[in-house]
């Protein structure tokens, strides 16, 4: 049912625990099931240097969180905002079609932690990239 990629990821995650000071958090939760996921970026020069997670929740959601930690280090706030649920799930070999909304949380707990930092750092917001939030992206299903 999951690929080997989704596995190892799961028994073996990438970036979890705090983050001393970190630069933006996110915090999202999925009304349906219940699940939680924190994510913490550290940014430098409009790029995201480091991200960690916390996610209390199912084996799908570990794993893609654990992937979109590894997916958005050294890239720029604006192709971070462009990474989709669904460039998640592909990096990690696909996940069930039941399992895709759990890719939702990542692709949602990144932009929130981007948006915080954006918040605290209202110099840093550009037009494009406040473009970019308003940009919904994400696929439920494959
Ligand atoms: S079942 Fe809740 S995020 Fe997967």
């Amino acid at each position: 049912m999951y690929s080997e990629k989704v596995m190892d990821h799961f028994n073996n995650p990438r970036n979890t625990g705090d983050m001393e000071n970190p630069d933006g958090i996110g915090h999202v939760g999925n009304p349906v099931c219940g699940d939680i996921m924190e994510l913490y970026i550290k940014v430098k020069d409009d790029i995201i240097t480091d991200a960690k997670f916390k996610t209390f929740g199912c084996g799908a959601a570990i794993a893609t969180s654990s992937m979109v930690t590894e997916m958005v280090k050294g890239k720029s706030l604006a192709d971070a905002l462009k990474i989709s649920n669904k460039a998640v799930a592909e990096a990690l070999g696909g996940l069930p079609a039941i399992k895709m909304h759990c890719s939702v949380l990542a692709e949602e707990a990144l932009s929130s932690a981007i948006d915080d930092y954006l918040k605290k750092n209202p110099t840093r917001n550009t037009d494009a990239l406040r473009k970019l939030h308003k940009t919904p992206h994400h696929e439920e299903t494959e």
